[in-house]
């Protein structure tokens, strides 16, 4: 077992794990693996290539294969600049289309094997902040701090409808809704480390709660963990937006 500790936040599309998770590193100067950017790269590869997306073989081939690089971005929404294969895909990957292929590829059980190594390989010092749908229950199992966020669907929604319209895409409401709804259906009922909370984990409903709100949720079960003997920032920072 790793002694460097691990905080996961697992939860639906647009429950605000990548916010918080944001908030969270700046405390903490944790690491972060966004482990759904790698599914929705491997989605992103395997139409580049042409391959039929439920071929299970062929993308976990490519899964383990991918050739990709992260940097912290120097401005905008986004907090890191992608790329795949040397060219930059950070806006690309981020449609609601490349959602539904992310979760498409994601259903396949090979697919998620292939990308373990490379998940498990963001676990570095002073300590890992993982968001995704199975961080807590199969990746991460022994992290110190498990969170699983949700929020209702219209209000997860509403959210990516105002998130996808900030970085300038064309987006209907409703549309969304459906495809959060269909997506969320796929992650649950799947048999391969389906979007379910860990047994040991805090389930935090950010439906009616701030950006900060949530925060500060997340950050007394940190309080009350293993992990505060860590090397954390205590002090506390700045969260003005909603997640
Ligand atoms: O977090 P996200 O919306 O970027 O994730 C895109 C899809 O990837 C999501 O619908 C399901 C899949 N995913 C997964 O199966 N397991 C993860 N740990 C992260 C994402």
């Amino acid at each position: 077992m790793s002694e460097i500790k691990v905080i996961t936040i697992d939860g639906p599309s647009g429950a605000g794990k990548g916010a918080v998770t944001q908030t969270l590193a700046a405390r903490t100067g944790f690491h972060v693996l966004d482990s759904g950017a790698l599914y929705r790269l491997v989605g992103l590869a395997a139409r580049q290539s042409g391959l039929d997306l439920l071929s299970e073989d062929a993308v976990a081939s490519l899964a383990r294969g991918l050739d990709i690089a992260f940097e912290p971005a120097k401005a905008g929404p986004e907090p890191l600049t992608i790329w795949l294969s040397g060219r930059e895909v950070t806006h690309q990957i981020r449609t609601d289309e490349a959602g539904v292929d992310a979760s498409t590829v994601a259903a396949l059980p090979k697919v998620r094997d292939a990308l373990g190594d490379l998940q498990l390989s963001f676990r570095k010092p002073p300590g890992l902040i993982a968001d995704g749908r199975d961080m807590g229950t199969v990746v991460f199992k022994d992290a110190q701090v498990k969170i699983f966020l949700t929020a209702s669907a219209s209000v997860r929604a509403d959210r990516r409808y105002n998130q996808l319209k900030t970085k300038g895409m064309d987006v209907s409401l409703a549309d969304l809704l459906d495809s959060i709804s269909a997506r969320d259906a796929r992650d649950s009922n799947r048999s391969t480390s389906p979007l379910v909370p860990a047994e040991d984990a805090t389930i935090i409903d950010s439906s009616d709660l701030s950006l900060a709100q949530v925060h500060a949720r997340v950050w007394s079960v940190i309080e009350n963990s293993d992990l505060i003997g860590a090397n954390v920032n205590a002090d506390e920072v700045e969260t003005t937006d909603g997640p």
